[in-house]
């Protein structure tokens, strides 16, 4: 069983339902330490399972990692081929969540995924379906706009099918075939790493997200930074387009 954690958010501090998490600057951490850029990635992926506990602790209903997207296949083969390695591993180990009451869902297009993977992320969603006291979403081989390419094909084979007219297209129907379906807009955007752009993560689920940056790298980012970014967050006045 994991040690219960201590955390310090000031009192009546509001925490956001869901919060998106862009795991950056696992190379510069391990290139800063002469260390091959896997090894970053190991120590994000370990950071990831702590960070994870630590929202849930602070009652955080929704967490969404950025674990890789639709364009990280450019990267070199052997990265990738970690990267991939380490999500089997973590698959396995995520099973420890299910123990934590975390159900586990992700979001991206698995088709280009190994068999192995995808069986482990189905059974993984499947075990863990009636877990409530929060919701981890990975998003592997994820990308906004291929996302609503995914919901426009959707609709279209409603469409097609005769099930809806053109009257029927709203924006929650095509908030409702995104991968992300019923999980609620995302509230809070966290990049570390120094770098401040949104790189193509929850383009939709973010429009009205307020957006923190740190300089700090992923491997280090530990859980007072992100009751920083949450007391970041409290400090912003949210109008939603109002006055
Ligand atoms: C971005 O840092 C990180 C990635 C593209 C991969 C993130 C993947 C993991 C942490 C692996 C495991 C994850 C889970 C959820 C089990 P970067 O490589 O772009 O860093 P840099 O900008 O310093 O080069």
């Amino acid at each position: 069983m994991a040690k219960p954690i201590v955390t310090s958010l000031p009192e009546g501090m509001t925490v956001p339902e869901h919060i998106g998490i862009i795991m950056d600057g696992n190379g510069r951490w391990a290139k800063k330490r002469g260390m091959p850029r896997k090894i970053g990635h190991r120590e994000g992926a370990k950071n990831f399972r702590t960070i994870t506990r630590y929202a849930k602790a602070l009652g955080v209903k929704y967490v969404t990692y950025y674990a890789f997207s639709t364009e990280n296949w450019k990267r070199p083969k052997d990265e990738v081929d970690a990267i991939m390695d380490l999500f089997e591993k973590y698959l396995d180990e995520v099973r420890d969540f299910i123990e934590e009451n975390i159900r586990v869902r992700f979001i991206g297009d698995r088709s280009m995924l190994s068999e192995t993977l995808q069986r482990k992320m189905k059974s993984v969603e499947e075990d863990s379906l009636h877990f409530d006291s929060m919701t981890l979403v990975l998003a592997i081989n994820y990308g906004g706009r291929n996302d609503i390419c995914h919901s426009v094909k959707n609709i279209v084979r409603l469409a097609l099918d005769g099930k809806i007219t053109e009257q029927d297209v709203t924006e929650a129907l095509i908030e409702q075939n995104l991968y992300t379906e019923d999980i609620p807009a995302a509230d809070l955007i966290i990049r570390p790493s120094g770098e401040q752009r949104l790189s193509n993560f929850l383009i939709w689920q973010s429009a009205y997200a307020e957006f923190y940056y740190t300089n700090i790298l992923w491997p280090d980012f530990k859980g007072k930074d992100l009751e920083d970014a949450i007391i970041a967050f409290n400090d912003r006045n949210r109008r939603y387009g109002g006055i």
